[in-house]
């Protein structure tokens, strides 16, 4: 049950998200990939996507951490945590990558963080089957968004490219963890709601 401690924990870790710089245990994917020159349009493009892959990261976080709040079971704890290291590792990725190509991150972060920590810790009530298929249906989600940016990213920012590439790797194999753990399969209109909250991230973190 989710009690005082845990809440003190989440504010803790969500500050610590927000705040401090990410860590990464596996090399940057694009650490031996050339920076190319972009004309400012493209610059600007490639900002855009990755910034949005940066709030999108904020938020997952958030996400496996509310869900880890709650779940249940402790082996559901503790694959939840392994993935959450994963996600933190893309956060860093993704935030040197906007600031390499001169951009800032969204100044939206902290309501991004908040919404999500809430949305994890309800569906981490809601009980295992149903947190694992939210978990599962998000980065099925987030798989898409991420071959979308693969085919709308400049060609030639090849640095970009590679990180979109690993993450999309990555959110794949957490999709297919959370229903081999059990993930039951969403009803179709939170599925459509969950599309609908992801557009608003998109569109919003893009430009701000
Ligand atoms: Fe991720
Ligand atoms: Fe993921």
């Amino acid at each position: 049950m989710l009690n005082l401690d845990h809440l003190i924990i989440g504010f803790d870790k969500g500050l610590r998200t927000l705040l401090s710089k990410a860590q990464t245990v596996r090399a940057y994917p694009d650490e031996d990939v050339a920076e190319t020159s972009l004309s400012e349009t493209e610059k600007k493009h490639a900002i855009g996507l990755m910034r949005i892959n940066h709030s999108g990261e904020i938020c997952a976080q958030a996400l496996y951490q509310g869900q880890a709040l709650t779940a249940r079971d402790p082996l559901v704890q503790k694959k939840l945590e392994q993935a959450a290291w994963e996600e933190t590792e893309h956060l860093a990725w993704t935030s040197r990558r906007v600031q390499e190509l001169g951009g800032h991150l969204s100044v939206l972060n902290p309501l991004w963080y908040t919404g999500s920590l809430a949305l994890g810790a309800f569906a981490g009530l809601l009980g295992d089957k149903w947190n694992l298929g939210f978990l599962a249906e998000t980065e099925r989600q987030v798989g898409g968004h991420l071959q979308e940016h693969l085919q709308e990213l400049p060609a030639q920012d090849a640095k970009s490219r590679a990180i979109v590439q690993q993450m999309y790797t990555d959110e794949i194999g957490h999709s297919d963890m959370a229903l081999e753990m059990g993930g039951a399969e969403l009803p179709a209109p939170v599925k459509l709601t969950m599309q609908l909250t992801s557009k608003l991230l998109t569109r919003t973190a893009y430009w701000v």
